[in-house]
């Protein structure tokens, strides 16, 4: 009975696997199609989204990722859960939405990449849009770890959960140095390989099918999550706050969670903004980032808290939370091992486009600067980023007790990267943007107020609240 029970798995899952593969990785290899060779005002070699929908297409996926799933739970956690939501909402409902506007925007309007941007806007300062691909360069070298992990949950989930005790499984997983450190350089690896031959269709794909799947998914996850014994005290820990947990670091957190779930602060949607061709609606693409990427946070919060408080487990256990608690909830729902199999091969296809969208931009400085093909771009990247993710992939093993500034490595990087260079850039791309390049509120909206918001915004506003939080924040 067991047997044919696994068989039935066996057979559902292969056939789900050859199907991404038909369909979509197949699909992931063309490349982005060249601008036409009329345009004379641009460099013909640049590559251009082929549809209306690609670039927007693209930057969901780049925003819907890791960052949403897993990052946003165990940060949530860590900060004091309902208060730490309502900061990182409204955050991006009034902050971030100008500067997301603002890459796309300088991008369409340079067709260059981050340190070419900046160098248009005045020559000395590519030096500070160099800082953007080196955090593309840091980022992945910690959310690519959690990128192996979950090539290992989706063959662990595969094979079957039944008789391992999550947390005892995930921290003697984590700490094999061979198995986590191939897994990372394999995740880096696929992306690399995608990187090198193009992004278009298969992202396209991705976000088509892939995206609205996991989604469903999550809701049943969710669904079977609040219908645990206690749910109700995490749904409170979600959305009742606790104003006694506001900090500046809290805040600092949440606005840096906040550009991370957007991928705003690190010149993706610039460089994406940069392959635009035509007048696309930006407004609308922006809404549609934001209102995907939110939806994804939110549902991802309700899925693990109920299940967090249900099975006792700490909020604030930090980047294992969310492989620890779902291995509880799918033993505990009815086809647990093939809802699991699917969740982790659809995050696993989140991570992928978000993991290129991150490596294009240090790949078309490199391309556009060294006049080199995507693939030594590739190469190059391959070997910078190893040299960085191993280290990190042995900071839950090996590497536990080596701490600098009180931080694990990969703690380290993902802190730096995430609440010091995402805000940092921000600012460094709204100064730009509003006083160099003069982006402005006409090229987007027809009425006069949103006009003037967005100009004030651009220039004073959010370039002041970045400074501020940024102090006290840091304190
Ligand atoms: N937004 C992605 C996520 O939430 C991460 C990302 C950050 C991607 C910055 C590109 C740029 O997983």
């Amino acid at each position: 009975m067991f047997r044919g029970k696994n068989i039935f798995h066996i057979a559902i899952l292969t056939y789900l696997i050859f199907n991404l593969y038909k369909l979509n990785f197949c699909s992931i290899i063309r490349q982005v199609k060249y601008q036409s060779k009329t345009d004379k005002s641009l460099d013909n070699k640049r590559p251009t989204w082929t549809s209306r929908y690609s670039f927007i297409l693209a930057a969901i996926g780049s925003a819907v990722g890791l960052g949403n799933i897993w990052r946003f739970p165990y940060v949530m956690g860590q900060n004091g859960g309902a208060v730490f939501l309502l900061a990182y909402v409204l955050f991006i409902v009034t902050i971030c939405f100008i500067p997301l506007m603002t890459e796309i925007l300088v991008g369409k309007k340079t067709k260059k990449d981050c340190v070419g941007a900046f160098e248009l806007a005045k020559p000395e300062l590519k030096y500070l849009g160099m800082l953007n691909p080196i955090t593309a360069i840091i980022v992945p070298s910690f959310y690519f770890v959690i990128g192996g992990w979950i090539i290992n949950y989706t063959y662990k989930s595969f094979i079957g959960f039944q008789n391992d005790n999550p947390i005892q499984y995930f921290s003697a997983f984590t700490q094999a140095p061979v198995i986590t450190v191939a897994s990372t350089l394999l995740f880096l690896f696929i992306c690399i390989f995608f990187l090198a031959r193009g992004v278009k269709k298969g992202i396209e794909f991705i976000n088509n099918v892939m995206m609205p799947l996991l989604a469903i998914i999550l809701v049943i996850l969710v669904i079977a999550s609040i219908n645990l014994p206690n749910a109700y005290l995490g749904l409170e820990y979600i959305f009742k706050p606790d104003f006694s947990k506001v900090s500046g670091h809290m805040l600092l957190s949440a606005l840096g969670q906040a550009f991370f779930t957007l991928s705003v602060g690190m010149g993706s949607l610039l460089t994406y903004g940069s392959y635009i061709k035509s007048d696309k609606n930006i407004v609308k693409s922006a809404y549609t980032i934001i209102f995907s990427s939110t939806t994804f946070s939110i549902l991802a919060g309700m899925m693990i808290f109920p299940a967090v408080f249900s099975f006792g487990l700490e909020p604030d256990s930090g980047a294992g939370l969310v492989f620890v608690t779902l291995p509880k909830v799918f033993m505990q729902i009815p086809h647990g091992n093939i809802v699991a199999c699917a969740f982790f091969i659809l995050l696993f296809c989140a991570a992928i486009t978000s993991g290129i969208s991150m490596l294009e931009v240090p790949c078309a400085t490199l391309v556009d600067r060294l006049k080199i093909s995507r693939l030594k771009a590739g190469v190059i990247l391959f070997c910078i980023i190893a040299l960085i993710t191993i280290p990190a992939t042995l900071s839950f093993g090996l590497l536990k007790d080596f701490k600098l500034f009180d931080k694990t490595i990969f703690d380290l990087l993902d802190f730096t990267a995430s609440n010091i260079l995402l805000p940092l850039n921000t600012l460094f791309v709204c100064l730009i943007g509003g006083w160099f390049l003069k982006i402005r509120g006409e090229l987007i909206f027809k009425n006069k107020f949103l006009i003037s918001v967005f100009n004030i915004g651009l220039r004073y506003v959010v370039p002041i609240f970045l400074i501020g939080l940024f102090i006290i924040g840091l304190r």
